[in-house]
């Protein structure tokens, strides 16, 4: 599978997209790694490949006609090859057991490969351990994963078959990770597959984001005006639009600042007041307790509580607040209760929103209209739905119709519906045609609660001669003396509702061998 492969080599923006996260503020290191040649995949370049011990992960076809997922291993030793296996199926089966990939998973395969680092783990304070692709934090604090040998990386994703999209996975309890030519994800049962779905996410159906305070905002999942939205085709109440889901933003701040009890942070915002609830989204890494972090709102505490699950790592919190904001002034503040967290507890990002009521903000889940996003420059474009997509809510693990009709689209352009095509020779001179198909519809694994199926059509020696007794027959027997013969193969399903390049369809002649 090579289409994708050069799309990522004309994706030369790459963004560092780590959902709710500060990307904006990482543009000049970013730029620093683009500078330096983030590589594209195909680049020739001397460096040598490592050696590379690849497994498979799930496999549900030939790599040719597959996307290829490949998990590369950084920071883990000799000795805990087995534990990059494992920490690499968990992450493949997070994302297609169930959910995000679910659908499509017949469209991809997922592969492992392993390659011994020196040292265990990922560095921090801009250096990498002696590591294969040398994967670094700039400080301590859980945000961005850095690679340090992208030509290393590069060599290893060209030396197989099995690399469409690489994956550098770090052996790394906690939060990180980067977008772009290479997904960087790490092992953290948490955050991992969160961050993984969402790169994918980019790297795949080419979106932006979806959550507040990015800078891209594009792809099938984005609008600049309510009237050009792409997703009309899944307004949930089309005779409704364009009405735009009435919100607002008073105030989002990136401090990524290390809390202290002497001093608490805070900063002031204004409200116009006319607005009917309101919710506050903070992340902060580093917390042991509910007791160690207040959160107030003009000196009131809003009830933040730990996520106990997460335990020290970053986390999103959203409270919501079920009472307006009043016109005029307000402030934040930001308050660190437990001495023993000074030098890790950390303050990451927040957010306010404010809501109109219940009849201009639809809070229905699943509703698609328009949602109005805000840029880190709080410029305004719409999203299809509220929290949906997990383009938007980092520990949602669905897409929206929107995104998952872009995947079918883009992964569809990439791979054909026909696996293989065999003709054998019988007897009395005619020819038995086989299509072996993907394994959608009747040939997925197990059940499938979605509608789905496959039209098939054969044609004759003359091509507007269907040949009518073996429709929607994956075989036909093609008469003597027949020199040439076709077939359509056209995909439906229930998420595609729009394949303007008709890449739903396979149509072909063939010569009779
Ligand atoms: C995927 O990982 C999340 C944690 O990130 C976990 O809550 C969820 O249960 C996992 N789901 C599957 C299907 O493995
Ligand atoms: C964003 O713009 C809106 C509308 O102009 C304004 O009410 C809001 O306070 C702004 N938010 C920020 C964070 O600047
Ligand atoms: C304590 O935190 C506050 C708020 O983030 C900050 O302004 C101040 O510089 C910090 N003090 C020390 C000693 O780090
Ligand atoms: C196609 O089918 C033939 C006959 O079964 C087989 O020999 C060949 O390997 C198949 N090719 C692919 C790409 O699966
Ligand atoms: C073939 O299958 C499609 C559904 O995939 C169906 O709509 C169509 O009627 C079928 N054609 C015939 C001739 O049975
Ligand atoms: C073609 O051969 C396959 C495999 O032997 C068989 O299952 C199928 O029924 C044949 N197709 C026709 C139209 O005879």
């Amino acid at each position: 599978m090579n289409s994708l492969k050069s799309l990522l080599v004309g994706a030369a923006t790459i963004r560092i997209v780590l959902g709710q996260f500060c990307e904006h503020q990482w543009s000049g290191k970013f730029a620093a790694h683009d500078v330096d040649g983030v590589p594209y995949l195909r680049a020739r370049q001397n460096t040598p490949a490592p050696p590379l011990e690849i497994q498979p992960l799930i496999v549900s076809g030939p790599t040719s006609n597959r996307v290829n997922f490949l998990f590369l291993g950084d920071g883990y030793t000799e000795d805990e090859k087995d534990k990059f296996f494992v920490d690499a199926l968990y992450l493949a089966n997070n994302v297609t057991d169930g959910q995000t990939f679910v659908d499509v998973t017949p469209l991809m395969n997922f592969w492992a490969g392993f390659s011994p680092s020196a040292e265990s783990g990922v560095g921090t304070y801009g250096t990498p351990r002696d590591t294969v692709y040398g994967l670094y934090r700039d400080g301590t604090e859980l945000r961005g994963l850095y690679y340090d040998k992208p030509q290393v990386a590069r060599a290893a994703c060209q030396s197989t078959d099995t690399c469409d999209y690489p994956i550098l996975l770090g052996n790394d309890p906690f939060y990180g990770g980067l977008g772009g030519t290479f997904t960087v994800t790490t092992a953290s049962p948490n955050s991992g597959p969160a961050v993984l779905r969402h790169e994918l996410g980019h790297s795949i159906i080419g979106v932006g984001e979806e959550y507040d305070g990015g800078e891209v905002y594009e792809g099938v999942n984005a609008a600049r005006t309510p009237t050009t939205a792409p997703w009309t085709q899944w307004f949930t109440d089309a005779s409704a639009e364009p009405k735009v889901e009435r919100s607002v933003m008073p105030i989002q701040a990136y401090p990524w600042t290390l809390l202290n009890v002497s001093q608490a942070w805070s900063q002031k915002f204004s409200s116009a007041g006319t607005y009917a609830t309101h919710l506050l989204q903070v992340s902060v890494s580093g917390m042991t307790a509910s007791e160690d972090l207040r959160v107030d709102i003009d000196g009131e505490d809003v009830g933040w509580e730990i996520n106990p699950a997460v335990g020290v790592d970053r986390y999103i919190y959203n409270i919501d607040i079920d009472e307006p904001l009043a016109p005029g002034e307000h402030e934040i503040t930001v308050t660190l209760l437990n001495e023993e967290l000074e030098g890790t507890a950390q303050l990451c990002n927040l957010e306010v929103l404010e809501y109109g009521s219940e009849e201009e903000f639809n809070f229905d889940p699943t509703y698609h209209g328009l949602y109005p996003t805000f840029s880190s420059s709080n410029r305004t474009t719409y999203r299809p739905t509220n929290d949906l997509c997990l383009m938007r809510s980092t520990y949602t693990g669905n897409f929206c119709s929107a995104c998952i009709e872009g995947l079918w689209i883009s992964l569809l352009s990439s791979v054909s519906l026909v696996d293989n095509v065999t003709q054998i020779a019988a007897a009395d001179g005619s020819t038995n045609v086989t299509l072996e198909l993907l394994p959608l519809a009747q040939f997925r694994q197990g059940p499938y609660p979605r509608a789905e199926g496959y039209e098939i059509t054969w044609y004759g020696a003359d091509e507007g001669v269907v040949l009518a007794e073996y429709a929607n027959s994956t075989s036909a027997l093609i008469a003597a003396d027949t020199e040439e013969f076709g077939v359509e193969v056209r995909f439906w399903t229930e998420q595609v509702r729009v394949d303007e390049d008709d890449v739903l369809v396979f149509k072909e002649r063939y010569a009779v061998v």
